[in-house]
């Protein structure tokens, strides 16, 4: 078999981009090798979100343009999102490139390699699919990429909100659900072949179902539709717009068990006249009010969100109240970042007037408070048994300690070793110590 070295940057939908990747080049004679020097595909699946995620890509590709030139028959291809906003001026900047891929393309990712094995020449392919449908067909002889015990399933792809600094809208196109059958289908199959954990994805998951299916249904539907599906263990979806939270959503909380207690609700700041500027379409009232309702319904829920600092024209009070907003809804954990102006957006016109040592200063303060936060709701759990969903093993200073997360998505450790514990086992563990992110306990012996 040939062999493929992958790199993925950005958010979790690129990750499950890969898998599938992955998995297609495998029916392809590709299996995937952990050195690059191996390789005879290097594929990096790339992310534009914010400046910083962009210049890492150039830096890796200058880091890997020496094996092109030690071994010409070696191809190399990008895909993802910078693949969208920048097509063929990649080529420029990037010569050693064979191809690149829009993210509407990665089920024409053997077609590519194949192309440019045959012609030698570089392809583009970044034009957005114009079908009305989102659909992932199975693979014959699928199997899954990896053993872990959650599994990633997409059911809607692209944004229609357009927040003034994202550049999201224009690198994923327009809002398309999956056929809630062919979700069944799929979740029943990850069970089938091990997945305890169904993570439901999409940049905008709980917009889900509001136009272009052929058999309509709601997300909170699709949610229900899931939980019956036997063997499904834990359910949890991410990333949610709060403009899209419904009633009936916020009653799955409470109705379905295995809904885990966790819910990201990205809120990118606590001030109404930035809200308004980044074109959120909600107000830190309605956030609030959203929040009220879910806490009153599922009492032991967390939160947790993303913050944008030094958005144009934030002024230092309006900075102040998106500490006092992260304060007043406790969020468990937060992605905090600095603005950076996107290519194409509308916040790109504006001055990106906030000096960059302010910006920073904003996101030390930022991430103080969300770390006094998230010690405040870890001391929660003390002395109390949680449900944890084990991942693997890590070593900590000779120890070897099994890792796993709560409902809540806290990562917890406890000692342990692989003859007695295995990735997809639920153990009960009581929590004695709260260390930065994770919550530190021992296994309760049943
Ligand atoms: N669908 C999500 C957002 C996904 S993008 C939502 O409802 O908001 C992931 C995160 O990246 C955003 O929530 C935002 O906090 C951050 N982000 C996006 N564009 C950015 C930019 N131009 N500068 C800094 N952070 C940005
Ligand atoms: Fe981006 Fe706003 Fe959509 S942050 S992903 S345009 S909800």
């Amino acid at each position: 078999m040939k062999q493929v070295y992958m790199d993925t940057l950005g958010c979790q939908m690129n990750v499950a981009d890969s898998d599938r990747m992955e998995l297609l080049l495998f029916h392809f004679g590709y299996s995937r090798t952990p050195h690059m020097e191996d390789a005879d595909l290097i594929l990096v699946n790339t992310c534009s979100i914010r400046e910083k995620a962009e210049q890492k890509i150039f830096s890796l590709f200058g880091g890997i343009k020496s094996l092109k030139e030690a071994n010409p028959g070696l191809v190399m291809g990008l895909t993802g999102c910078l693949a969208q906003q920048d097509g063929e001026r990649l080529l420029k900047r990037i010569p050693c490139l064979d191809f690149i891929l829009g993210p509407d393309h990665v089920e024409d990712i053997p077609l590519a390699v194949d192309r440019v094995l045959e012609t030698k020449k570089p392809l583009v392919w970044n034009d957005f699919d114009n079908k009305k449908n989102y659909s992932i067909p199975p693979v014959t002889g699928q199997g899954r990429t990896n053993s872990h015990p959650s599994a990633f399933v997409n059911i809607i792809k692209g944004c229609d909100k357009f927040c003034s600094f994202c550049v999201v809208p224009f690198t994923r196109g327009r809002e398309k659900s999956r056929e809630a059958n062919e979700i069944y289908d799929e979740v029943r199959a990850q069970v089938e072949q091990g997945a305890k954990e169904i993570i439901l994805l999409g940049q905008n998951v709980n917009a889900y179902g509001k136009r272009g299916l052929k058999t309509p249904v709601a997300f909170h539907q699709l949610l229900y539709g899931i939980a019956r599906i036997p063997g499904v263990k834990r359910l949890r979806f991410t990333t949610s717009y709060p403009g899209d939270v419904t009633q009936e959503m916020l009653a799955a909380y409470a109705d379905i068990d295995i809904l885990v207690n966790h819910l990201h609700l990205p809120a990118q700041s606590g001030n109404n006249r930035v809200l308004e500027a980044m074109r959120r379409g909600n107000t830190v009232e309605e956030y609030l009010a959203l929040i009220e309702t879910l806490k009153t319904r599922t009492p032991d829920i967390e939160l947790s969100t993303d913050i944008i600092v030094g958005f144009p024209g934030e002024t230092d009070r309006e900075f102040e109240d998106t500490l006092r907003f992260m304060e007043q809804v406790e969020f468990s954990s937060s992605y905090m970042f600095c603005y950076s102006p996107r290519p194409g957006t509308p916040a790109a016109e504006f001055q990106d007037d906030v000096p960059e040592p302010v910006k920073k200063e904003r996101l030390q303060r930022t991430i103080e408070c969300q770390n006094r936060l998230t010690a405040m709701r870890g001391e929660k759990f003390l002395g109390k048994e949680v449900d944890v969903l084990i991942e693997g093993e890590i070593n900590r200073q000779g120890t070897t300690l099994m890792k796993g997360r709560t409902p809540h998505y806290w990562q917890t450790h406890f000692p342990g070793t692989a003859n007695r514990f295995q990735p997809g086992d639920f153990v009960k563990v009581r929590v004695e110590k709260v260390a930065g992110h994770a919550l530190k306990g021992q296994a309760v012996v049943q």
